[in-house]
């Protein structure tokens, strides 16, 4: 059985004192992790070692980036050996606001899950189109060429990857894709990991959606069979909104 995830990425918003509130508010409401299901947060780098040294274990804590790199000349930025060697459990990569205005493209995003995978973090890799790639109807084909880096990775790698289908379009929008338009690109995801690793590992491959995932269209988007959770923006920085967004994880 695949795991079913709601996921909270928490982008570069909330100052110390409002991330400690959202951060104690999340610990207060027990969100639990069973039977498959998990809660994870991706909170700013500056707020993991303590957050993680806080966690009741009610969810996972991950990071928004790695750099591929274990160490040395990289001002600025943080490798998978330190996020690993904090207690750090997952990482995302792919997301198109590091695609888009951080110009990272295939290679550096396939050196960066080796590198996560190399230390022990999952990685929820993100994937989507822009609308333009849309009404020109090459949506398919864009997701298709950005699970394809995928190839590289063995059946017992991939075992550590989740997948968000993130159309672009959608995020911070207000603009949900309708559950048919949602339903219709995680089937195309599910059978695109069918034709890279096989049914089994495709089955057990988690498939989030994200983009303005709220608590008014998250139930209908996840009794989608092949919508295995969400990866959350906006309402993930609401401890209510976020709850109750988890609570329609069946
Ligand atoms: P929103 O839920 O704010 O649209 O953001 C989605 C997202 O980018 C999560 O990674």
């Amino acid at each position: 059985m695949r795991n079913k995830i709601v996921a909270g990425n928490w982008k570069m918003n909330l100052d110390a004192d409002e991330a400690e509130s959202l951060y104690r508010d999340l610990l207060n409401k027990s969100l639990g992790q069973s039977d498959g299901k998990m809660t994870l947060i991706f909170p700013p780098n500056i707020y993991l070692k303590d957050f993680i040294e806080k966690n009741n274990g009610s969810f996972e804590i991950g990071a928004q980036n790695v750099n591929a790199q274990k160490n040395g000349a990289y001002t600025g930025e943080v490798s998978a050996s330190q996020l690993k060697s904090i207690g750090c459990s997952w990482v995302l990569v792919g997301h198109s606001e590091r695609r888009t205005l951080f110009n990272e493209d295939d290679k550096v995003l396939l050196d960066k899950i080796n590198s996560a995978l190399e230390y022990g973090l999952n990685v929820i890799y993100c994937c989507g189109e822009s609308l333009n790639e849309r009404k020109e109807l090459r949506h398919k084909s864009k997701i298709q060429s950005q699970l394809a880096i995928l190839k590289a990775f063995s059946l017992e790698q991939i075992k550590s990857i989740s997948i968000a289908y993130e159309p672009i379009w959608a995020i911070g929008t207000g603009k949900t894709a309708s559950p048919d338009q949602a339903a219709e690109m995680h089937d195309f995801i599910r059978e695109e990991l069918k034709i890279l690793f096989g049914s089994e590992a495709s089955d057990q491959t988690s498939i989030l959606y994200g983009g303005s995932c709220s608590p008014s269209n998250a139930e209908v988007l996840f009794k989608c069979h092949n919508i295995d959770g969400g990866l959350i923006g906006g309402a993930a920085l609401n401890a209510d909104s976020f709850r109750s967004i988890i609570e329609f994880l069946k």
